[in-house]
């Protein structure tokens, strides 16, 4: 079967999303899948290999859109806004193409990290107590400790502790970069679990052995990539933790309506879980935590692709 996969992207995460595309690409190889690679390039060009497929974004589309109606099915490996946020699954679902992972409403729920907050807020999910603010209107009362993030961006790009006024200032002009929404929340105190959800063929959806971070400090975007976080998977937990952190990943990803694989991620406090985020594509190198889960539950990142692609839907 022939599978398109799209990587790159027009946001911060353009690299993550290189190393995403590649590792799975390779691993559809291996699997015996024919793959053709496209990328998205900073500036929107559609591109195979470093060469763009015509010189400006809409006339590079429509020969990508050449390649993508020749595929059995397309495997957008694209995080952040422009790609993870429904965008590609729009234009598949536009294209009557077979698409790995979640469609245009999941895409963008998850994407909005405040829309996430308030879909889990209405199921019983506890999240960070938390302010919207916009650029233009910027003003909160600082009382404690605060993590500032832009509303839709990934990698923790734009993500920093404040704690005081003038750092809560550097923070929201930073945080600004990235959308011109932005959350305050307060800082959590807990374990961090992540929690792999997979939607398989057949519609059943199950949960991999829950993943915990060990960063030193702030898992933010240079420990994500340099190597220094440590995971341990399966995380060791007590069978009430894990069944309520299950628990809760399974039910924001039928809340926002996910499908092939997400990643949910929380912070375990004594009070229980508390929801950080849904990440409809999440990083799929084979250093990521995705691949690290299911092969705790056994499945290797070769079926685990080989997986997504038959799940694969209009
Ligand atoms: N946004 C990054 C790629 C992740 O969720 O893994
Ligand atoms: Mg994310």
């Amino acid at each position: 079967r022939r599978v398109v996969v799209i990587g790159g992207g027009e946001n911060a995460e353009h690299d993550v999303s290189l190393a995403t595309a590649a590792a799975i690409a390779a691993a559809l190889r291996s699997g015996g899948f024919d793959v053709e690679e496209l990328t998205i390039g900073r500036d929107g060009t559609w591109r195979r290999g470093s060469s763009a497929l015509r010189p400006r974004p809409a006339g590079s589309l429509a020969a990508a859109l050449d390649v993508v109606d020749r595929a059995d099915a397309v495997f957008p490996a694209v995080h952040g806004p422009v790609g993870e946020d429904g965008t590609l699954a729009a234009l598949c679902a536009l294209a009557h193409t077979p698409m790995v992972g979640s469609g245009l409403r999941a895409g963008a729920l998850g994407m909005d990290k405040w829309a996430t907050k308030l879909v889990a807020e209405a199921i019983g999910i506890d999240t960070a107590p938390a302010r919207l603010v916009t650029t233009d209107r910027p003003a909160i009362e600082f009382k404690i400790d605060v993590v500032v993030k832009p509303v839709s961006a990934g990698s923790s790009f734009g993500v920093a502790l404040a704690r005081d006024a003038v750092q809560l200032r550097e923070a929201l002009r930073e945080a600004a970069r990235f959308d011109h929404r932005i959350l305050v929340e307060d800082v959590v105190v807990g374990r961090e679990i992540d929690v792999a959800v997979l939607r398989e063929a057949d519609g059943r959806s199950w949960a991999a052995p829950p993943l915990e971070i060990h960063a030193d400090g702030v898992f933010d975007t240079k420990s994500k990539y340099d190597g220094s976080a440590r995971f341990s998977v399966p995380a060791d937990l007590a069978d009430a933790d894990r069944k309520s952190l299950t628990d809760a990943a399974l039910r924001m990803f039928d809340a926002l309506g996910c499908a092939g694989v997400a990643r949910i991620d929380f912070f375990l406090t004594e009070h229980g879980p508390v929801l950080n985020e849904v990440n409809t594509m999440p990083g799929m190198t084979a250093e990521s935590q995705v691949p690290r889960m299911f092969a705790a539950a056994g499945v290797s990142y070769e079926d685990l692709v080989a997986r997504l692609v038959d799940a694969a839907a209009v």
